[in-house]
């Protein structure tokens, strides 16, 4: 068998029906092109490993374009900073579930992170003496929660436009493949291993398996499983979904952040930045509510505490409106050129989606869905962990997870703000080394089981062919509204409960889809259907941990339980999801309370005060 590229064909017959699979064969195979998977591509590639990335959109539309407000690292061109500052705050950010050996390596990494891409071309916003400009985020502080740092890297608020963009320029000048519109439908696996992946071309329908020594899922979080969240119709999760399917376990899944500002009924995103800029919210009453919750930090406190401040004075009769059921965001105090110059984009979006001049009036906005900090477990090379026999550390062969499919865990409960641009770049390398390190260049793919390609094509067969009587959009919406409101920002036993309930009955009703459309090329009505099919598993997964987590922490706010509880949780939830019967396990992994090096001690938990 050839090393790499297309090398061969097999049709397996399901149902009578023949799937021709074109087969590949490559040292890695990386899902996705945002900037965790073009990170990794770049490491990879430059390491002279063959490389495929395959991703269901062109590379420059993965979701990381719509990031804003920047990425985080302690360089210090703004003020005094110091990784050991930017580590207290992740781990006082991540309310003590985030393992301190991850968070010390994203950290100590970080600078290094962001001078390669100023290296490689990211055109940062600059300071009067050229240095790469820093500005004030959520949460993130000096001297262990003293002062406010200015630590966020900003390309004015387009940061993740601008590093997409030079990522994907960096990835082709090396010898990585790209198979672009090619929809990732299962993991290859063998034997506990990962062999590879199986996926379909959107534009002509054909089936192709691509054979690596390694697999990296850099396949994004799964927001589109909200009603309202500011992630693109894109991110429906799909590498969590395989590893559900391979029998793996996803991790904290109950931890779904709000950002505090997307734009009133559209979710669009106004950057975290905005605020980090001189904005503020108001209530009814013009009063600058965030003074009475966090007195220090005020509109800059972490992201879960800002969410819920402005649900307490919603749903206290504060909120503004004809209906009372959202804030104002002011910036029309500001300098029209420094809004002109640090932010443009959300200027223009909150002219598109809300009809507002931000120079002269408040935008409506409101907690939207916006991040996953659960996800695929992972240990700091990217390595996908699952456990076995009381080991919960065990390491799946072939498989490594990155970017916010995966959860490492350096944002624990609760993510701060421009720390997912920097995991995704700092853990895409880590990624990269660690293939190039642990896989032997071009070496001969043993040969296969022969029937390891059936299960993803039955599962594709099943749902082409599905001809119940629900079309998927409905069910998709049903899936939307039970997560958006019995699995929001404040919970309660009760009303997880009755989430449970529902969205098992949503899984359930799937056995009732309904495809219209049969063929295999372009087909938006079976791709939806894939997409939601992997959407409901992680939906029920999150709504089930959400349930069995007894305790508040970070974004898991329990009006039932509102203290955190170390005693009893400071643990990693595990949840495994039988696709058949439709049943959900939990187990749990401990967190790492140790750290890297001796340059650091562990931090000890303490109640977080903003
Ligand atoms: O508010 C923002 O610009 C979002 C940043 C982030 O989620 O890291």
């Amino acid at each position: 068998m050839a090393t790499n590229g297309s090398n061969g064909a097999t049709a397996p017959s399901i149902n009578g029906t023949a799937y021709p699979v074109v087969e590949h064969s490559y040292d890695v195979v990386v899902v996705g092109a945002g900037g965790a998977g073009l990170r990794a591509v770049v490491g990879c590639s430059q390491a002279g490993l063959r490389t495929a990335c395959v991703t269901k959109v062109f590379p420059t539309r993965s979701h990381t374009v719509a990031a804003q407000g920047g990425v985080a690292a302690s360089l210090g061109n703004m003020g005094e900073d110091d990784w050991r500052w930017h580590m207290y705050d992740t781990v006082k950010g991540s309310d003590w579930l985030g393992d301190q050996d991850a968070i010390e390596y994203m950290v100590r990494n970080a600078p290094a992170a962001v001078y390669e891409l100023e290296h490689w071309g990211v055109p940062f916003s600059r300071t009067e003496e050229g240095k790469i400009y820093q500005r004030p985020f959520g949460g993130m502080t000096t001297h262990f929660g003293k002062g406010i740092a200015q630590r966020t890297c900003a390309a004015a608020d387009r940061t993740g436009h601008a590093m997409l963009h030079t990522m994907y320029g960096a990835a082709l000048k090396h010898r990585a493949e790209f198979f672009v519109e090619y929809f990732a439908l299962d993991l290859i696996m063998d034997g506990g291993a990962c062999r590879g992946v199986i996926a379909l071309k959107l534009d002509d329908g054909t089936l192709h398996a691509f054979r690596a020594h390694k697999t990296v899922l850099a396949t994004g979080g799964y927001g589109r499983a909200y009603f309202s969240a500011t992630s693109a119709h894109t991110c429906t999760g799909d590498g969590n979904a395989m590893v559900l399917r391979a029998g793996l376990p996803l991790q904290d899944m109950e931890f779904v952040q709000f950002h505090p500002t997307g734009i009133y009924g559209s979710g669009c995103l106004i950057t975290e930045g905005s605020r980090g800029e001189g904005g503020y919210l108001v209530n009814a009453s013009g009063e600058r509510f965030m003074e009475r919750y966090a007195p220090s930090a005020k509109d800059l406190a972490s992201r879960d505490v800002v969410s819920r401040s402005m649900t307490i004075e919603i749903r206290e009769g504060r909120g503004v409106g004809k209906n009372k059921d959202h804030i104002y965001l002011h910036l029309d105090h500001l300098d029209p050129a420094v809004l002109a110059e640090r932010l443009p984009g959300i200027s223009e979006s909150a002219k598109i989606f809300a009809g507002v001049d931000v120079t002269r009036e408040p935008i409506p906005v409101i907690p939207t869905v916006h991040y996953n900090m659960g996800g695929i477990p992972t240990n700091y090379h990217g390595e996908v962990l699952t456990k076995i026999d009381g080991n919960p550390d065990h390491v799946v062969p072939g498989l490594f997870a990155i970017g916010e499919a995966a959860c490492v865990s350096v944002h624990g409960a609760n993510r701060l703000g421009s720390n997912s641009l920097i995991d995704l770049v700092v853990f895409g390398r880590a990624a990269g080394a660690r293939c190039a390190e642990t896989t032997e260049r071009g070496a001969r793919h043993a040969a296969l089981p022969k029937d390891a390609y059936e299960p993803a094509l039955a599962r594709l067969d099943r749902l082409r062919h599905a001809s119940g009587s629900t079309p998927t959009a409905q069910l998709r919406l049903e899936m939307q509204k039970v997560m958006q409101s019995n699995c929001a920002v404040f919970r309660t036993g009760e009303v997880l409960a009755e989430g449970k309930t529902l969205i098992h009955q949503v899984w359930q009703a799937a056995d009732d889809i309904r495809v219209s459309d049969r063929s295999l090329i372009w087909n938006s009505d079976l791709i939806e259907t894939l997409e939601f099919d992997n959407l409901i598993a992680q939906a029920t997964v999150t709504m089930e941990a959400a349930a069995n987590r007894t305790e508040s922490r970070g974004a898991h706010a329990r009006e039932d339980h509102p203290d955190r509880d170390d005693a009893n949780w400071m643990k990693h939830t595990l949840l495994w999801a039988d696709p058949v019967k439709r049943t959900v396990t939990i187990d749990y992994r401990p967190v790492h309370t140790y750290t890297l090096s001796t340059d650091v001690e562990y931090i000890e938990p303490k109640k977080r005060v903003y």
